[in-house]
């Protein structure tokens, strides 16, 4: 079913997601999005050059299984600044879910209670602070910041989700100005339901904005300085979000942060920078464990989720595939989305024998330089061979293949 909001159309399912993998609910997102809001999301800047290998870098490390680790049973669950995680995968911010699902960050923030996944919320959500931390008042939450020009409306940010528990920010510092996004050109996007925090302070909504109208009304000068004073007027820890080299891991670090993200916005900001995983082994190394590293753009795998983990992150980011998640099957479907990537890591985890996330930490990771970068299986729709179909070959219903695991489902 749909619901409308003005002319709006929003999805209001909640139901679990069957999937093969993360990739293909971008193309059964598609068909139930309406156009600009489907590019809003899928698209990256200029060429898309940093968006697609965000992907495929991840092919530029290898991880080696290992033998006789008389190992079983695999554990997800994590600490991360005080708070106890079912899994390390975490929900990165992302603006305004309405445009995904009538209930937006609020079936979200339910979908990642449900997986024990810590949420974080955007500056231009849709929902309000509040509602989005009774959606599950119990559950681990982040505050993403934009920072405003207006000091008095930082202000107001802060005491409003100090009071709705919030435990951290994460201060966006790559996305001064909006990348030149032409998707949202071409569909003269502009966001079609009200931002909560702009309703509040100045009756605006947001509504009708473009994005790159809304960036202007944040700050586009942001320095060591305002990290510091954004801790003392929060009184919260603060994650400087989109540090993609050691020097501003130094930086932020210098200037008081109490972790950062190493992110490029998923490639919607700068194009032609380099894929954040191949930037990660040089910003660990400059962090050496004096603070958490939280890492995000480009993971579709639980490979990739592994690969992130032994190079130095502490948590692993997801944008898109949740925001097709939340369109499909609205909360349920963004914990199917976690679950997905969970079922996929836990494998990666036995054939390494790594026990814990943090013996991922010490896993052996190769970064040798092959030619063929190829990331889609062999059943993806798009390059699957004809199979001929015969009595002999079909399963019967319900029954498994011991020998390759496949079954009828
Ligand atoms: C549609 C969309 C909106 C986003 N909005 C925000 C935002 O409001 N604040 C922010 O810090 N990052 C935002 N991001 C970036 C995400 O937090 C994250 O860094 C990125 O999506 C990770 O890449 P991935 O989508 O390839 O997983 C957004 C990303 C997308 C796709």
């Amino acid at each position: 079913m749909t619901v409308y909001y003005n002319d709006f159309p929003q999805s209001d399912r909640d139901e679990y997601i069957k999937m093969i993998n993360l990739d293909e609910l971008e193309e059964r997102a598609k068909k139930v999005m309406p156009e600009g809001a489907y590019y809003y999301i899928a698209s990256g800047s200029e060429n898309e050059w940093t968006w697609r290998n965000n992907t495929v870098a991840f092919n530029h490390f290898q991880i080696v299984p290992r033998a006789l680790t008389n190992m079983a049973d695999p554990q997800l669950d994590t600490d991360f600044m005080g708070m106890k995680l079912k899994t390390p995968i975490m929900i990165s911010p992302i603006a305004c879910h309405g445009i995904a699902h009538q209930d937006a960050e609020v079936a979200t923030q339910k979908g990642a209670a449900a997986a024990g996944a810590l949420f974080s919320s955007s500056t231009y959500a849709n929902k309000s602070v509040e509602d989005i931390a009774a959606a599950a008042p119990e559950a681990p939450r982040f505050f993403q910041l934009y920072l405003s020009k207006d000091w008095n409306f930082n202000q107001m940010v802060f005491d409003a989700i100090k009071k709705a528990g919030y435990q951290g920010i994460f201060l966006t510092v790559d996305a001064l100005v909006s990348g030149f996004r032409e998707a949202n050109l071409r569909t003269q996007f502009a966001f079609p339901v009200p931002l909560d925090f702009f309703t509040r302070y100045q009756g605006t909504k947001g509504e009708g904005q473009t994005v790159a109208q809304m960036y202007a009304s944040s700050a586009q000068k942001i320095g060591p300085e305002d990290v510091k004073r954004i801790k003392e007027m929060s009184g919260l820890p603060v994650f400087v979000k989109g540090v993609v080299c050691a020097e501003d891991a130094y930086l932020a670090i210098g200037a008081g942060a109490d972790g950062i993200v190493v992110t490029n916005h998923g490639g919607r900001e700068i194009d032609g920078g380099p894929a954040t995983i191949d930037m990660l082994p040089e910003i660990a190394k400059a962090v050496d464990h004096r603070v958490p590293i939280v890492f995000d753009s480009g993971v579709r795998r639980g490979s990739h989720v592994f690969k992130a983990l032994a190079l130095g992150a502490d948590l692993v980011g997801i944008g898109r595939p949740y925001l097709y998640g939340l369109a499909l099957g609205g909360a349920k479907g963004v914990q199917s989305v976690i679950e997905q990537l969970n079922k996929e890591l836990l494998i990666d985890m036995q054939l390494t024998g790594c026990k814990t996330i943090a013996d991922i930490r010490h896993a052996k990771i190769t970064n040798i330089n092959y030619t063929a970068d190829n990331l889609r299986s062999n059943t993806d729709p798009e390059r699957i061979k004809p199979y001929p179909v015969t009595k002999e070959n079909q399963l019967k219903a319900g029954v498994t293949d011991t020998v390759s695991g496949a079954s009828h489902l």
